[in-house]
């Protein structure tokens, strides 16, 4: 008896997992199906295969970014995902101008969906006039976006014939004609109001340009919601339906097509086949029924139903719920898959469908859920892993790294299917490093649309890698320029000799004082380094003010002021009777001839002392301490804070070569071979160079990169036409660059609805921590509104996203010049080492850096892109540079 029911049982077993067997796809089948999805991307490109290619490959006529944003009134529809939507993007003009936007859903019932075309098109214009009506702009004609989630052939980005339904529509008399003229026509029909439509664009396409200003690498959207598509930057010379061979386009695949040519009949199941005959489009979109929210629900319910009627399941009951289409919407299959819900929920969502079923048939829904998600998901990567491809091999790259932008309530909700799809894309496109970055909902259509506009005017901001390996590529000859003998003269990058010959060995012994003046805090320390048991560093130091009628008044008086704080700390120390040895982190640039000499070449930042340029300055500072007479002090040696960051650094781990400042101001420093170093003598060993990169582009090479607002911070600087790579990066002039751009977006009416107050007028009211903090991903909009409102502007919502974009850019911009500069030192390093591969550590200091919630990252992320034969450590310099300065001094003090 009991055995009976075991093998009755094991038998019931058998047969379900014989079932969901069928949905097991192996590492061979999904690299078929990988290169099958190959085939059809090129049959869809090529003017000859394209009439009967099942991936239409179709031309968008996005060449790179959002178009057709002008001033004035922008209206948005979004048509085809789980909502209609209607937005407004007003911009008004004159006196006062100003920019809001506003959303809203509208329904769409089914008999409108699948209904004549000119209902369906009514009813759209209906829903556009009542959100007119409510923002009282009848009589304006205004500019309008169309998102349009359904295949098109485009011949220009304003026409559009829609090839054939998809999804949940079908409405009659539509197909094979232009989408944009029926919504003219219909406008026309309802005779209340114009409006001029600019640009009808795919779901993937605005995903993805969404999605590319928050991460340039984005060159994919992908939509996993109620149905499925890709789009992706195509080569123009590759897409043979539209002339022209130069650039790139944006190509929408229609990948939902896949298989229409039974090419994946083999692994298509007899549930698929169902499903698809039940579907309004029988024999088309088979790959979006494997894969899409609309279909995977359908798919679970044939199964189930065959299930029962084999009295696997429900007790063999098959009841009218269970007959009834679209039952399991994704959320529903989300939730059943949810690894974080009990057996008991599993059941009662079971029931809330009207599903009577035991503890058992919730393990077998469960079991079904997860067998079709994850082909869903695999399918997916798999075709994802076709284009990345693609993408590699048209850039003739060994690897590429890539950005993929997605929407899709599938891809949101559903716990494991963008897991399973990233890791299918791992496995079968190993070349390929794909991130995939989600299109915001929070700030969901109205940001892109937002972006669209602040785009239009800080295009010029966002680099390409292409412009940044060019613009390293120009670093690397400064750096040549300012080594050589002949060209150093006339250099603007000046690498100057440190004398620091090498970094710490762990044999540094001592008491000393550092001090250290040029970034946001004047510093002093005294640093005991002691070798009891292991070495040890104790470190005690306080924070003086350098008041600003002192950095800008006299030479002389600066330095009474800092010999005035040293004999302060000294009293407080109580060691003003002893004679320690003092180490002079100095953040400016110095020409060097040994470590205790440093001519002060030029003021850069806050800092403009008079009479201080070209004079060494420890023998001002000595001469300001003699003067005192009440202590006494040994400088024996003055490093940038560049190099000190490095030593502190390098104290930690003896492979950092290389100290970066991103703070007030900006700098690298980094060992360099002595036999490069024509303005010293000797070939052997290396020395540390402190580049001042800051002066980058101080001859001109880089105005092809710099936009007004730069100009305009250099005009307003306290040394104009100086240091002009540092004024585009800094945290000096970061705040004020997003200032000036707010400033002139407000004039425009882009912002603030034209206000602009006196605060927002006033230099430096918006500084680089403000930057930082509504760049916060969690309450940065909330930091947003209290900075704005400090400054009297009333911010709306809209205005707080729209200035967390033009943050976003220009901070962006600054690690992705960082990138490039870092980069050209890390090239030079290796080709110095003479050695396939860099393996090295940066050291690193500055408050944009450590306080910027995003920086380091981005920072961290581009380095690795522009040089990828490198392994790079980035090491942040806990304790400032003061410790590294400790250091140097150790030496000189040894050798004196
Ligand atoms: C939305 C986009 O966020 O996602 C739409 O605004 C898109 O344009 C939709 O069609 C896709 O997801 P779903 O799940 O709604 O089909
Ligand atoms: C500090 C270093 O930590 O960082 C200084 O000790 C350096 O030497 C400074 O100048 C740079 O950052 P900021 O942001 O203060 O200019
Ligand atoms: C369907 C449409 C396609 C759209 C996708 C996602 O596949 O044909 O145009 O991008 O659904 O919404
Ligand atoms: C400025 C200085 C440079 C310093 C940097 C960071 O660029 O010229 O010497 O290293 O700021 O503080």
């Amino acid at each position: 008896m009991v055995t009976a029911v075991a093998q009755r049982l094991a038998s019931q077993r058998k047969e379900i997992d014989d079932t969901l067997a069928t949905f097991t796809l192996s590492t061979t089948q999904l690299q078929e199906v990988k290169a099958k999805m190959r085939v059809e991307l090129e049959r869809g490109l090529k003017k000859d295969t394209h009439p009967t290619a099942s991936v239409k490959m179709l031309p968008t006529y996005v060449y790179r970014t959002p178009d057709g944003t002008e001033r004035g009134k922008y209206l948005a529809l979004d048509l085809g995902g789980t909502n209609f939507r209607v937005l407004v993007v007003k911009i008004r003009t004159g006196m006062r101008n100003s920019v809001r936007m506003y959303n809203k859903i509208y329904a769409i019932p089914l008999e409108i969906m699948q209904g004549t075309g000119e209902e369906l098109f009514d009813h759209i214009v209906q829903c556009i006039s009542d959100f007119l009506d409510y923002m009282g702009m009848k009589n304006t004609r205004l500019p309008l976006g169309f998102t349009f989630s359904f295949p098109c052939n485009q011949t220009g980005i304003d026409k559009g014939d829609l090839v054939s339904w998809t999804k949940g529509f079908k409405a009659t008399d539509c197909e094979g004609y232009d989408v944009v003229d029926m919504l003219r026509e219909a406008i026309k029909r309802r005779n209340e109001f114009d409006l001029d439509i600019v640009a009808i664009v795919n779901d993937t396409v605005g995903t993805m340009m969404t999605c590319a200003y928050e991460d340039p690498k984005c060159q994919i959207g992908l939509i996993a919601g109620t149905g499925s598509n890709v789009c992706y930057m195509e080569e123009m010379k590759n897409i043979e339906l539209v002339e022209g061979d130069e650039g790139q386009m944006c190509v929408n695949t229609e990948w939902g097509g896949f298989g229409e040519n039974d090419n994946i009949e083999d692994i298509r199941t007899r549930y698929d086949r169902e499903v698809d005959g039940g579907s309004l489009n029988p024999g088309k979109q088979r790959f979006e029924k494997m894969t899409s929210g609309m279909y995977l629900g359908e798919i679970v319910r044939q199964i189930l139903i065959d299930l029962t009627k084999r009295g696997l399941l429900f007790r063999g009951r098959i009841t009218e719920r269970l007959k009834t289409k679209g039952i399991f919407e994704t959320k529903f299959l989300s939730q059943i898959e949810s690894d974080r819900l009990a057996l008991l929920q599993v059941r009662s969502i079971l029931q809330s469908l009207g599903l009577d079923s035991t503890c058992d048939d919730s393990i077998i829904v469960k079991e079904v859920c997860g067998a079709v998600s994850r082909r869903a998901a695999q399918l997916c990567g798999a075709g994802m892993a076709a284009i990345v491809d693609k993408i590699r091999e048209n850039r003739g790259l060994d690897h590429l790294e890539i950005t993929v932008g997605v929407d899709g309530t599938l891809y949101k909700l559903h716990p494991h299917f963008s897991t399973i799809l990233k890791d299918t894309v791992r496995e079968l496109a190993p070349n390929c490093k794909v991130d995939f970055i989600l299109s915001e909902d929070g700030s969901g259509k109205g940001a892109a649309l937002i972006t669209a506009v602040i785009d239009k005017y800080l295009y010029a901001m966002r680099f390409s890698d292409e412009t940044l390996r060019d613009i390293m590529a120009r670093f690397r000859r400064e750096m040549e320029n300012g080594l050589g003998g002949d060209t150093n003269p006339t250099a603007t990058v000046k690498m100057l000799p440190t004398f620091v010959r090498s970094i710490p060995d762990g044999s540094e012994k001592g008491d000393f004082i550092a001090l250290d003046l040029g970034g946001s805090n004047f510093r002093i320390l005294r640093v005991k380094v002691s070798h009891e048991k292991k070495q040890t560093v104790q470190m005690e130091s306080q924070i003086y003010e350098t008041p600003e009628d002192i950095i800008h008044g006299s030479g002389s008086r600066l330095f009474d002021h800092v010999a005035e704080c040293l004999g302060d700390f000294m009293e407080k120390q109580k060691i003003k009777d002893k004679k320690l040895p003092v180490g002079f982190t100095f953040s400016f640039p110095c020409a060097h001839s040994k470590l205790d000499e440093a001519v002060l070449l030029t003021w850069t930042k806050r800092f403009k002392a008079s009479g201080v340029e070209g004079m060494d300055v420890v023998k001002l500072l000595n001469k300001a301490i003699k003067k005192r007479g009440d202590y006494d002090a040994d400088i024996m040696a003055v490093v940038n804070d560049t190099v000190g960051t490095m030593m502190t650094c390098g104290f930690d781990d003896q492979r950092c070569e290389v100290g970066i400042i991103i703070g007030t101001g900006t700098n690298a420093c980094y060992m360099e071979e002595l036999r490069h170093i024509d303005m010293v003598e000797g070939d052997e060993g290396r020395m540390c160079i402190n580049t001042e990169w800051g002066a980058f582009g101080d001859d001109g090479t880089l105005e092809d990169i710099r936009t007004e607002f730069d100009r305009e911070i250099d005009r307003g600087s306290l040394n104009p036409g100086k240091q002009l790579f540092e004024k585009m990066v800094s945290g000096m002039y970061m705040g004020e660059l997003v200032r000036l751009i707010l400033v002139k977006m407000a004039k425009e009416g882009l912002l603030f609805e034209g206000r602009i107050t006196p605060e927002l007028l006033t230099k430096g009211k918006f500084e680089t921590k403000h930057v930082s903090a509504i760049e916060k991903s969690k309450e940065g909009l909330t930091k947003a509104k209290e900075i704005l409102t400090r400054l009297g502007v009333e911010p709306s919502e809209d205005d707080c996203i729209a200035v967390q974009h033009v943050c976003a850019i220009v901070s962006f911009r600054s690690a992705n010049l960082i990138a490039a500069t870092l980069g050209a030192i890390l090239t030079r390093l290796k080709d110095n080492k003479n050695s396939p591969r860099l393996r090295t550590t940066v050291g690193i200091d500055g408050s944009l850096y450590k306080m910027h919630p995003q920086y380091s990252r981005r920072l961290h992320k581009t380095v690795r892109r522009l040089v990828p034969e490198s392994d790079v450590r980035f090491l942040l310099s806990e304790s400032g540079s003061g410790k590294g300065a400790a250091m140097v001094t150790a030496w000189a003090s040894r050798e004196s």
